[in-house]
């Protein structure tokens, strides 16, 4: 997809579509009411005919207005006007493009930029709008021999401005929109790969390309060295699989030298079997996205070196896969972690908190201003908050609150949850300092609760994106959320340092 920032007028351009607004009053946009004009009230009857209400998600592709040279306009229902929110606004977008994969248009200028929406900057209308439509055409057929070969949709996309002082704005926005689409796009990919190429080395791989590509700091350790720093948690995880495990550190230090950095930590199990403690089969190919934590963070790396962002962040990603073999961990064996403390673990398909241990204790090193995991940690979280939101969990509540309102401001929210003493008893075990399971009763808080353990140095908190990274069913596929939210939070706190 090409983008382009335009300031022209909507009657006057050439193009194969023009796309406008229209509320639910069927009150027109300032551009719908241009063309109105133009085509001496061509969309007014049509409005009168009834054959557009304005509801949100809904379309309607014109042919040859009298009066206005481009050859379709695409009116775009909006929904109330009152309600216009960022949210809206974002599905506005989301239908315009669907509405245009199906026609001939290839071309098209959007005028909903010009929409006013509740504390929204136009660089941000603009960038929203790049993101909206990335997200929405984004496909995965790097491994099909067959390509889809339809021709159809929209390949170049104009943003139009009222203002031509609003161009070099509207130009930021679209290089934030590109930015942040290209971190999401990547996370999506790494995610949707099959497992079997989608391997810890691999991770590691693109790992390496990322950073060489921006200049990046980057080290991965291999199992020796893990061995030496006494991650017996982590080794004990990966010591079923034949898959050599990896732990990767990226470091992207564009704040002031003396600024301390924020740490991203990601799960990336690049296939959870559940271990010993085998899952059943039944859609069991998802756990190949047990490592979108992993592709989190390499996709807000992808995004804020793009960004060129100063801030100080590194990146910490404990990688290998879960499988049961007569080398692998059993269920009743003690591990001993990076941090000291002994480990029964109880179950193996509780392997996540296992690997984020350790990586959690390395991260101390760094003496973090925060810590924040990102880990698709729990079935119990996809029970409790369905699909929607993340789960977030955190020793400090200002740190919880800077997340939460990250992923409001994103449109990839999280949903603050307890971590409150009283679970901690449940995680009690007979013969170490700690059984990696809780039982079932709160499954998400007590998997929290383990890593709480280990993470008492810094501020810190948890996502838990076992329902919100990836979709299950005939739309299987990666979101790569919490990109957005996660691109958010760096990008306030790049803003607050260097005010
Ligand atoms: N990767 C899974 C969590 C998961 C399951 C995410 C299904 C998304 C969908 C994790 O490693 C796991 O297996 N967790 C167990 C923990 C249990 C054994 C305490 C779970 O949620 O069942
Ligand atoms: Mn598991
Ligand atoms: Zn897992």
């Amino acid at each position: 997809m090409e983008f382009s920032i335009k300031n022209d007028n909507p009657e006057k351009l050439h193009s194969d579509c023009v796309i406008i607004g229209v509320y639910e009053s069927q009150k027109l946009s300032n551009a719908a009411q241009s063309l109105d004009k133009a085509s001496d009230g061509y969309l007014t009857s049509i409005l009168k005919r009834g054959d557009l209400e304005g509801k949100a998600d809904t379309t309607l592709l014109l042919h040859s207005l009298p009066g206005v040279a481009s050859h379709r306009v695409l009116l775009v229902g909006l929904g109330k006007e009152s309600e216009f929110s960022e949210k809206q606004f974002s599905k506005a977008v989301r239908s315009s493009v669907k509405a245009l994969s199906n026609s001939g248009a290839t071309k098209a200028v959007s005028f909903l930029a010009e929409l006013p929406v509740k504390q929204l900057s136009v660089r941000r209308r603009v960038a929203l709008i790049a993101e909206t439509v990335l997200d929405a055409t984004y496909r995965f057929d790097a491994i099909k021999k067959k390509k889809e070969e339809s021709k159809k949709g929209i390949t170049n996309l104009a943003i139009n401005v009222t203002l031509a002082s609003e161009v070099k704005d509207a130009k930021a926005g679209l290089a934030d929109g590109l930015a942040l689409a290209s971190g999401v796009s990547l996370a999506k990919d790494l995610g949707n790969l099959p497992p079997n190429v989608c391997t810890p080395t691999y991770l590691a791989e693109q790992a390496l390309a990322l950073a060489k590509k921006h200049d990046l700091k980057v080290k991965v350790l291999e199992r020796d060295e893990l061995k030496k720093l006494g991650m017996g948690s982590f080794l004990g995880v990966s010591q079923g699989s034949e898959e050599p495990p990896k732990f990767i550190i990226l470091q992207h230090l564009k704040g002031k030298k003396e600024q301390k950095p924020v740490v991203l930590v990601g799960k990336g199990i690049t296939f959870d079997t559940g271990g010993i403690s085998l899952k059943p089969g039944a859609e069991m190919d998802e756990m190949k996205y047990d490592m979108c934590g992993a592709a989190s963070v390499l996709g807000t790396f992808k995004t804020i070196a793009e960004l060129d962002l100063a801030l100080n962040v590194i990146g910490i990603i404990p990688t290998c896969e879960n499988m049961p073999d007569g080398r692998a961990t059993r269920p009743g064996d003690v591990l001993t972690s990076m941090s000291g403390l002994t480990i029964e673990v109880l179950n193996t398909d509780a392997e996540g908190r296992l690997i984020l241990c350790d990586a959690l204790t390395y991260a101390e090193r760094f003496e973090p201003s925060a810590v924040v995991d990102i880990a698709t940690l729990t079935g119990a979280c996809v029970i409790a908050l369905g699909h929607y939101a993340t789960g977030l969990f955190s020793n400090n509540d200002d740190l919880a609150k800077e997340l939460l309102q990250a992923g409001e401001s994103a449109l990839d929210r999280a949903w603050h949850m307890p971590l409150w003493d009283e679970y901690q008893p449940l995680l009690d075990s007979n013969f170490a300092d700690i059984a990696n399971i809780g039982g079932r009763a709160a499954g998400s808080i007590t998997a929290a609760c383990f890593l709480s353990r280990f993470t008492k140095k810094y501020d810190w908190a948890h996502l838990d994106i076992a329902g919100t990274a990836w979709k299950s069913g005939k739309e299987k596929g990666g979101t790569g959320r919490p990109v957005p939210l996660l691109t958010e939070f760096l990008v306030n706190r790049a803003n607050n340092a260097n005010k």
